[in-house]
């Protein structure tokens, strides 16, 4: 009898742990794609996306993704004058390498899907 339930409570156990391994993670927080995909189908003209080329008002396009990152602009941890410059423009190159020959990070890529705005052909 004791043993019985010393295997079942084992078993259920580890019942809760496999179900809790395969639903969570981030801190408890449901499972997510890691890498959110910019899903903004809008399409925009390269015309439009240069008249966006302000601190003020600032959209950038990477890897055909329209963005509109004015609110990001304060958040970015490099100087304004290393980012500025590729408001209205097309920045994929500059995105990848930091113009440094460097990639952003993981996080720097889920923050930037967050600011997808539409898509140029
Ligand atoms: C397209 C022009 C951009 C250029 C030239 C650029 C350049 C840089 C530079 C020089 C740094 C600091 C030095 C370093 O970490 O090596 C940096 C860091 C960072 N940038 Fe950018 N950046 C650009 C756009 C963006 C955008 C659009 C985002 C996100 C919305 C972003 C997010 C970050 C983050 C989170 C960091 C901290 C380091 C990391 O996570 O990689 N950047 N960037």
């Amino acid at each position: 009898m004791m043993r019985r339930l010393v295997f079942f409570s084992t078993a259920v156990f580890w019942l809760v742990v496999l179900v809790l391994a395969l639903t969570t993670g981030n801190n408890g927080e449901p499972m997510r794609n890691e890498r959110p995909a910019a899903k903004a189908d809008k399409l925009v003209t390269m015309a439009e996306v240069a008249r966006h080329a302000r601190s003020e008002d600032c959209w950038m396009v990477i890897d055909t993704q329209v963005y509109d990152l004015t609110a990001y602009l304060p958040e970015h941890p490099s100087k304004p004058s290393i980012i500025l410059p590729w408001c209205g423009k097309e920045a994929s190159e500059a995105y990848k390498t930091k113009t440094k020959g460097r990639p952003h990070s993981e996080q720097a890529d889920q923050a930037l899907a967050n600011y997808a705005i539409g898509r140029v052909e």
